[in-house]
């Protein structure tokens, strides 16, 4: 049984870590990011309801949120452990976990500084099929535009332009960042510097995971 949250600014590698881990340990991974995203794929009401704050890099409302969350913890194969990624990201967020009785092992806080953060996200293109994340110099597929590992043709997401990014970071910084305090507090809080590769960030986690 594993129950983890990953935390950190926009660009920490939340995204790309949670989908090593959740293979590793065979939980789901749960992604609000990207649930929203397919959400505006399909043009569903949450999609249309969530894009334009995306856009802008602001927080969709928290009861939007929270109602989708919980639905997804509710499902069964969430029974025995599974990885939040970007949620929760307020503390009503985290609240309303402990409201309705979730409990977490570990809070992983991915530490990047903001001016890396920006590097990371200027060059990022993502797999719109399996969901894997590239970097046009960090981490470049074998072929341009296209994902090593399905074939599908890779995108550029519409919230990575420098200025949506700035704005990320701030809401971050705002938002999200009291969080730490909140779960320090709880003693379930394990820091992680996560400039390194991303094997050794891997590595990393998995030292704190083990360590608890
Ligand atoms: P979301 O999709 O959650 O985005 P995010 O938190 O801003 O995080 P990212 O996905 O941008 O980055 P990441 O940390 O996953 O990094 P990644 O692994 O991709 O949310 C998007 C929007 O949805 C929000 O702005 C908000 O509007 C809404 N939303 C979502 N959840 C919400 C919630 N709970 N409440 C309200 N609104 C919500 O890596 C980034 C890049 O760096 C990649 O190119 C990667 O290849 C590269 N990289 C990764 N690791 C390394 C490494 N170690 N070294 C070098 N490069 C690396």
């Amino acid at each position: 049984m594993l129950r983890l949250i990953m935390l950190g600014p926009p660009g920490a590698g939340k995204g790309t870590q949670a989908k090593r881990l959740a293979e590793r340990f065979a939980i789901p991974h749960i992604s609000t990011g990207d649930r929203l995203r397919a959400g505006i794929r399909a043009g569903t009401a949450l999609g249309v309801k969530a894009k334009e704050y995306m856009d802008a890099g602001c927080l969709v409302p928290d009861d939007v949120i929270i109602g989708l969350v919980q639905e997804r913890l509710n499902q069964a194969d969430c029974a025995n452990g599974f990885l939040l990624d970007g949620f929760p990201r307020t503390v009503k967020q985290a609240e309303a976990l402990d409201i309705a009785g979730v409990m977490i092992d570990h809070v992983i806080d991915m530490e990047v500084p903001d001016d890396d953060v920006v590097v990371r996200l200027s060059g990022r293109s993502v797999c719109p099929s399996c969901g894997t994340v590239f970097h046009l110099t960090l981490s470049s597929p074998k072929k341009e535009g296209i994902c090593d590992k399905c074939g599908a043709k890779l995108i550029v997401r519409d919230d990575d332009k420098e200025d949506t990014v700035r704005n990320r970071l701030r809401v971050y910084h705002r938002s999200t960042a009291p969080l730490i305090a909140f779960y320090e507090e709880k003693g379930l809080l394990r820091r992680l510097d996560a400039v390194g590769t991303v094997d050794d960030v891997f590595n990393g986690i998995l030292r704190l995971v083990e360590v608890g």
